[in-house]
């Protein structure tokens, strides 16, 4: 596996625990937004393992306004990160898909959010990438399913990460150099998971067992899917 992450350390911890599991893991560490992450990434893949059999464009982070407020760099900040990335993850990847043909289906799980579904006040920039971010995955499903690859969408509704645990204004994040408030009132929390059928936020590893769903030789004849995890409809 290659693992990502914007800084060093997070992503040598999950290359140990992949490992400590019996796995085979590397790191390839920076942004997703860098002009040449998605060819290193890619290459780190086939240089490491051969090949690319599975990708998940996962990274992302929010900065919300609402729409008079919202400037062009908060536009294109998310815009980049969550559809721009992927778009050249992808782009880098298709050359391997059609030069390297398994006997096996690969897959591409990319994470949208029901922001992108059912729109979100505050997330005029979030939203629309990961609206986006559901068209790629039908139109990539169409483009690399004589590849054999499926691909196909998760679209999370309130996971209990860093991205929404912490109090709005309390936890931060540094991408390129700015330092981006992460989080929501526990108020507005507490409302959000009133409205869940299943009464709670997600965890983590149920947001995760999502994305697996979709990797595993189960799911082979699913593609161009969105699947919503999101405890029943918000
Ligand atoms: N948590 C939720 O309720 C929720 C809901 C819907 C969708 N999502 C989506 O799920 C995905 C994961 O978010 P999360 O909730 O686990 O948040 P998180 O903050 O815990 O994890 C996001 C990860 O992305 C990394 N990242 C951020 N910018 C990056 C960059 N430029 N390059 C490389 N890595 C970068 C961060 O370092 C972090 O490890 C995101 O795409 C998010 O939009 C989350």
């Amino acid at each position: 596996m290659v693992v990502n992450d914007l800084d060093e350390a997070p992503a040598l911890e999950t290359v140990e625990l992949i490992k400590d599991l019996g796995g085979s893991a590397v790191a390839c560490v920076g942004s997703v937004t860098d002009g040449d992450f998605a060819d290193r990434f890619v290459q780190a893949g086939v240089d490491s393992f051969g090949g690319v059999d599975i990708v998940v464009n996962n990274a992302g982070y929010t900065w919300d306004s609402v729409i008079q407020k919202m400037s062009d760099e908060q536009w294109d900040a998310i815009l980049d990160i969550h559809l721009k990335a992927p778009f050249r993850i992808l782009r880098a990847a298709q050359p391997w898909f059609k030069k390297l043909p398994v006997d096996h289906h690969r897959k591409v799980v990319n994470v949208s959010s029901i922001a992108g579904l059912n729109g979100n006040a505050g997330q005029v920039n979030y939203s629309a990438a990961k609206a986006g971010i559901v068209g790629m995955t039908k139109t990539l499903a169409k483009e690399f399913g004589r590849y054999n690859v499926n691909v196909n969408a998760v679209a999370f509704g309130l996971i209990s990460t860093r991205l929404t645990e912490a109090p709005a204004g309390d936890g931060s994040i540094d991408i390129d150099g700015r330092s981006i408030k992460v989080g929501v009132n526990p108020d507005l929390l507490a409302a959000f998971e009133r409205g869940i059928p299943l009464g709670r936020a997600g965890r983590p590893d149920e947001a995760a067992g999502a994305v697996y769903s979709l990797c595993i030789p189960e799911t082979d004849y699913v593609s161009g899917q969105t699947l919503v995890c999101d405890g029943g409809g918000m």
